[in-house]
């Protein structure tokens, strides 16, 4: 006898009843970009539709968000200054800072999550400190911590260590607690892979290295079981929720990082992902919505259970209208 699995596709009552996954804007995290000056509201080269903001000029895109029932935003800053330490990365007054107070300020509710990384803020651009031409983990990690408190001091609800310096968490949950931020969440970026996907963020966020690569940080493409190692490492210091990036061409990474722990995932769609549908789309060769709807769920799909992504506005309309 046939198997007849078309019976469960007939129409799209059925379809909606067998469905086993949605997409949903409480699942999306939309991405900020803070700048120094006033009145700048300006278009990201790289990313189409996203723009750098002053601060003076952020109620616009806080109120948009808002309206469209966004529930968190993920902020990183660019400072105007850089040096060898990235000092601006841990100043009370640098661009971040000054970015979350204004955003509490503007919307009681929006949850407010930080990057907490020093490649925008040092001259080299590199994500820590230097030793000679080397990334030196233990001096960046206090660097690490002094930042993260220092946005949790701002009122940041969330930070999100993105530099793969090991020992981090650890690191950065004893300083928030010792200095009264119990309460403030830290995301892991556990397994971010050293990817060629980020390339329109680096003109984004002008966070290029200078010199060499992020080979002795970030991961090895290649790998997967070391991402299971880098996530439980990072569960065991305190990470509350874990991060895999980028999300495309890592599904298999969320999916087994899904498996194989009980802590929330964020998958993060990154600036090429969106850079390439975008092309493909601007090309006429795809249909955009579709395309990016679709790409969203298989992250879903994979088990991720919140998506950080620069389509979160247009999807959160696009969900709207299906
Ligand atoms: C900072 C950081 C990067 C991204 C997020 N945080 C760049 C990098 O590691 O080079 C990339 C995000 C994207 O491509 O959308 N370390």
């Amino acid at each position: 006898m046939i198997k007849r699995g078309r019976r469960l596709r007939e129409n799209s009552s059925i379809r909606s009843l067998v469905r086993e996954n949605t997409l949903s804007k409480n699942d999306f995290i939309f991405p900020i970009f803070v700048v120094e000056g006033e009145n700048i509201k300006e278009e990201i080269s790289s990313l189409d539709g996203n723009y750098h903001w002053s601060l003076d000029r952020l109620e616009e895109i806080i109120s948009e968000i808002e309206t469209l029932g966004i529930r968190g935003v993920i902020v990183f800053g660019l400072p105007n200054v850089k040096d060898e330490c990235g000092s601006e990365s841990y100043n009370h007054n640098g661009i971040v800072q000054k970015a979350v107070r204004k955003i509490k300020e503007l919307s009681k509710d929006l949850y407010i999550i930080t990057d907490v990384c020093m490649c925008q803020y040092t001259s080299h651009g590199h994500c820590g400190i230097l030793n000679g031409t080397k990334v030196d983990n233990d001096a960046t990690l206090e660097k690490l911590a002094e930042i993260a408190v220092s946005h949790a001091k701002a009122g940041a609800d969330m930070v999100a260590p993105s530099d793969m310096m090991d020992g981090r968490i650890l690191y950065m949950r004893n300083a928030l607690d010792e200095n009264g931020f119990k309460d403030v969440a830290i995301m892991s970026y556990a397994a971010k892979y050293c990817s060629a996907f980020y390339g329109p963020f680096r003109e984004a966020a002008h966070s290029a290295p200078q010199f060499g690569d992020r080979k002795t940080y970030q991961m090895d493409p290649a790998n997967s079981r070391e991402a299971l190692k880098e996530i439980d490492m990072d569960i065991e210091e305190g990470a509350d929720i874990i991060m895999v990036k980028p999300a495309l061409s890592y599904l298999d990474i969320i999916k087994s990082a899904k498996e194989n722990t009980s802590v929330p995932i964020c998958a993060y769609s990154v600036s090429g992902e969106f850079a390439m549908v975008k092309a493909a789309a601007k090309a006429n060769l795809i249909n955009e919505k579709s395309v990016v709807l679709e790409m969203l769920l298989s992250m879903k799909r994979a088990g991720a259970d919140m998506i950080i992504t620069y389509y979160a506005l247009q999807a959160a309309k696009w969900i709207e209208e299906v």
